[in-house]
């Protein structure tokens, strides 16, 4: 079964991979071989810095990641995810985000991060990722016109936030393993 665990440095094969696997990747980070893929982990983990991963392992092969940037004064999280190539469509993604967005909301006396507020942005020609976003439980807030420069061509990006006593949204959940605390 599907599960959400921490990122480690052993999964930086995995994470070249997934970043092979489509050009678009290189909007999520430089990785380019085992040593930048490594790097990219260090700094997705470094807890010092308010940052967390979630690895969406199957069967023991990391294929995608939940990523966490925390404002601890404010207890606000930037969210952000991505899958291989090979592993999207299924809704393995919408099941990972749902299920880290409720934990990073949850109260830390019920094991979660205790945030107030998560939030996100992504480009408006990239649909899938909107209907990640709603699928777990974000509201769209905004639109940053022609925020970015693709190929010659001005793209807005559309602007999600989650608030901690918004709906719950429904649909299925995966395990998920850590000890982390965020704040
Ligand atoms: C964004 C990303 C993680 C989505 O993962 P995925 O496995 O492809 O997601 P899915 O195909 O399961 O689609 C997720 C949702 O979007 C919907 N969707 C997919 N394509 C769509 C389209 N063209 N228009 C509208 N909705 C669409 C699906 O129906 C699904 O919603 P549902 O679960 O309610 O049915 C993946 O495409 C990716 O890694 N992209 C590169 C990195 C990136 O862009 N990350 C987002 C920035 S935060």
């Amino acid at each position: 079964m599907p599960e959400l665990r921490p990122l480690v440095t052993g999964d930086a094969p995995h994470v070249l991979a997934a970043f092979h696997s489509d050009p678009a990747m290189s909007r999520q980070g430089e990785v380019s071989d085992l040593s930048t893929a490594e790097a990219y982990i260090r700094a997705a983990t470094d807890t010092g810095a308010g940052r967390l991963a979630f690895a969406v392992d199957v069967g023991g092969s990391s294929v995608g990641l939940v990523g966490l940037s925390i404002d601890r004064a404010n207890r606000v999280g930037w969210f952000f995810y991505w899958m291989h190539r090979e592993h999207r469509g299924r809704g393995l993604m919408t099941t990972a985000a749902r299920t880290a967005a409720d934990w990073a909301l949850a109260p830390t006396d019920q094991s979660g991060g205790g945030l107030h507020r998560l939030e996100l942005g992504h480009r408006r020609n990239n649909p899938s990722s909107g209907g990640v976003a709603r699928a777990a439980g974000f509201i769209q807030e905004g639109v940053e016109r022609e925020k970015f420069l693709i190929a010659g061509a001005r793209v807005d990006v559309l602007t999600w936030g989650r608030l901690r006593d918004d709906p719950v949204p429904s649909g299925g959940r995966m395990m998920i393993n850590t000890k982390e605390t965020l704040l």
